[in-house]
């Protein structure tokens, strides 16, 4: 696998990033392990979990199972693993947050436990005993936590790196002017700035009017390519496979905010090239996203070796600039 330089650090992650989040609940435990060490055997090395994976899998978990999962298969395999974690968005407490045997999300994120110092002091402690570690590479604000000074928070980072739990720190689901924010804080305080953007994002592009922190839109990318400091790492890249089936596709919730003619003209555009290369739309998402501007590093999450194996293989997926060029003029 090539690699790509995190932000400006000087560390090379893969330029696929695993997501860990289903393993341990809807992955069982040796087939995670068996993803993990093909994805390590294939030159991957950006290993991504969180605090909270996966409370919203099973009724009752307060999330923890992907860190112990990890936790259990990194000895002997540390060193070749850049691991990412991330705090602030576990459910502090989950009494009625499952209603008919689902998570009822609008309450749950009522009940987030934020970025505040003791928070994240607390956070790091509990994923680096779960995994089984001393330190993390980097470390995520999960949610951004605008009821917390940012001062507050980027200080208990500032501390974390400090005590070597965290060697970089990024930052996920957070707007562009909060990212700027951040960045000029560090920077007037000498406190260490993000290294990585973990973001939603995709080849559909989001629907008018959409309003949301989590989805990359123009203007960051905009500012990440002024930015090669901030690595974007690109969660739900094939949006929950949905690419690869209109059945899938056809009121899949992951769908919701992109619907739209613009969608459609894309997912058209995204069949024709995979027809062509003889290769599956989900894995033309991917290749697009490989070899996009800003430097992009999909972060998938297989449920299944196959589905690990499909995400692989979209490596060897070549795009010729006419093929690409015409993925990105597709649209309404
Ligand atoms: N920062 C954040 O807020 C945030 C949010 C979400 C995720 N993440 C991170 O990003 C990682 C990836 O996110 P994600 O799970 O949403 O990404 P994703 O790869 O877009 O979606 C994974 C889902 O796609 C389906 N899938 C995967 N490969 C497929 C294939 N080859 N063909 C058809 N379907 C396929 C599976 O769905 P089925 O189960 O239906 O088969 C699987 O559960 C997570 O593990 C986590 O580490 C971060």
């Amino acid at each position: 696998m090539k690699t790509v330089e995190l932000g400006r650090t000087g560390e090379q992650v893969g330029q696929l990033a695993l997501g860990a989040m289903l393993m341990g609940t809807s992955t069982d435990e040796p087939t995670s392990v068996e993803m993990l060490d093909r994805f390590l055997d294939a030159g991957g090395n950006l290993v991504d979990t969180a605090n909270c994976y996966c409370w919203w899998a099973r009724e009752g978990s307060l999330g923890g199972e992907s860190e112990e999962l990890l936790g259990r298969w990194l000895p002997g395999r540390r060193d070749r693993v850049f691991l990412a974690t991330k705090g602030s968005a576990m459910v502090w407490d989950q009494d009625g947050v499952w209603r008919d045997g689902r998570p009822d999300w609008p309450l749950a994120r009522t009940r987030s436990e934020g970025a505040s110092a003791a928070t994240l002091a607390k956070a790091i402690d509990d994923s680096l005993r779960r995994l089984r570690t001393d330190h993390v590479d980097l470390y995520y604000v999960h949610v951004d936590d605008r009821a917390t000074p940012l001062e507050e928070t980027l200080e208990a980072l500032a501390g974390i790196v400090a005590a070597g739990k965290a060697r970089y720190i990024g930052w996920s689901n957070v707007r562009t002017w909060r990212l700027e924010r951040i960045r000029q804080l560090c920077a007037a305080n000498g406190w260490p700035a993000p290294v990585a953007l973990q973001q939603q994002h995709t080849y559909l592009r989001p629907r008018a009017g959409l309003d949301s922190a989590s989805i990359v839109d123009d203007e960051q990318l905009d500012y990440l390519r002024e930015h090669d400091d901030l690595s974007l790492v690109a969660y739900s890249p094939i949006l929950k496979g949905v690419y690869d089936s209109a059945d899938k596709r056809t009121g899949h919730w992951a769908m919701e905010n992109y619907e739209g003619p613009d969608a459609q003209a894309r997912l058209a555009a995204v069949a024709e090239v995979a027809t062509e290369l003889g290769a599956t739309p989900n894995q033309v998402v991917l290749a697009w996203l490989l070899r996009a501007t800003p430097t992009t590093i999909p972060l998938v999450g297989p449920r299944t070796l196959a589905q690990y194996e499909t995400a692989h293989a979209a490596l060897d997926v070549v795009l010729s600039d006419e093929q690409a060029a015409r993925l990105d003029a597709a649209g309404a």
